[in-house]
């Protein structure tokens, strides 16, 4: 005990003073069932490849996907997330829809992997398309929105088919989460979760994620994802996709709409996921290789970040990794 000349009755630093204390009064707290761990497959790959702006992320095989599915599962990882990329591409993308495609296959090795571990499927045409865009396009080039929603729906109802606990659909058409919950309810899918990207921007950080999908894109995504000035827009999309059925909505990508995310979560009577994606990823991995950054720290505190301003789930290419250190 000291003495003091100060009569300080306020001292918040008790609160801080060792460990134990502090992790008694943390306000937010990861876990790794809240974590969701996303993954590459490509169709033909003979061995898994290392993706060059992801280090750390790979692309996989079915053999390499099973191996990751379980060392999430062992984890405790609360999902995984599957991305597929097929060997031949065309303007509709079909084989999105293909029963027998990547991405179809893809849920089925992961569910054959770990039957108890919630699948989830993306749902877009921009790894399948040879334009890259994540719709059909239009003769003048545009994205055609209600051209591309039926298709949305039989890839739904194909990854549904092969297994899916939960759909993804990222693509940003207007609609889209009705259109696709109609179709599955209609094949008898009425248990299929949908996740909708709801408030997903046009973001410079999804420049990794092309080289892990090998995307064919030229230009941007302007014309059909947000523009990261809004927030009342992401708030709005948001509402459409509740009242059109998403039983989880997502902030996309995370770091950069803290804002939107925490404004969401308040507006959402179901749970609100955040994306933590591809070049946030990036961000981190590369200034911490170059002795800029406490690698281990640092990814903690973003996904702290994250859940305190109200995630209910993050989807992290850490997911694995993070939930080792929360529980190892
Ligand atoms: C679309 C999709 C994208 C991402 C997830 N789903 C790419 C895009 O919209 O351009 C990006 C994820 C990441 O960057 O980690 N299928």
């Amino acid at each position: 005990m000291s003495e003091s000349r100060y009569r300080i009755l306020q001292r918040p630093r008790r609160l801080r003073s060792t460990p134990a204390v502090r992790e008694l009064v943390a306000e937010t707290r990861l876990h790794p069932a809240d974590l969701i761990e996303p993954m590459f497959v490509v169709e033909g790959l003979d061995a898994p490849r290392e993706i060059a702006s992801m280090p750390g992320v790979r692309q996989h095989t079915k053999a390499s996907l099973q191996q990751a599915v379980h060392e999430a599962a062992d984890a405790g990882v609360g999902a995984v997330m599957l991305f597929g990329t097929p060997a031949v591409r065309d303007p509709q993308g079909s084989q999105g829809w293909n029963p027998e495609g990547v991405l179809a296959n893809a849920v089925r090795w992961a569910v054959e992997a770990e039957p108890g571990m919630p699948v989830i499927a993306d749902v877009c045409l921009d790894e399948f398309t040879d334009h890259g865009h994540c719709g059909v396009l239009t003769p003048d080039g545009r994205v055609d929105n209600d051209a591309t929603l039926p298709l949305y729906a039989r890839m739904s109802v194909v990854l549904a088919d092969a297994g899916a606990t939960m759909l993804g659909p990222s693509g940003m058409m207007d609609g889209q989460i009705g259109v696709i919950r109609e179709a599955l309810d209609a094949a008898g899918h009425t248990d299929t979760i949908l996740m909708a990207y709801s408030a997903k921007y046009a973001s410079g950080f999804f420049g990794p994620f092309r080289e892990a999908v090998d995307s064919q894109l030229t230009g941007d995504r302007r014309a059909y994802q947000q523009d990261p000035a809004n927030v009342v827009e992401g708030l709005r999309e948001i509402e459409l996709d509740l009242a059109e059925g998403a039983d989880i909505v997502m902030v996309k990508p995370a770091l950069p709409y803290l804002d939107v995310l925490n404004r969401a979560t308040k507006l959402s009577n179901v749970p609100v996921a955040a994306y933590v994606v591809s070049g946030e990823y990036a961000m981190i991995e590369f200034a911490a290789r170059a002795g800029a950054l406490d690698r281990r720290r640092c990814i903690m505190e973003a996904l702290t970040g994250v859940k305190r301003a109200g995630a209910s789930m993050i989807i992290t290419y850490w997911a694995t990794e993070a939930a080792r250190w929360l529980t190892g």
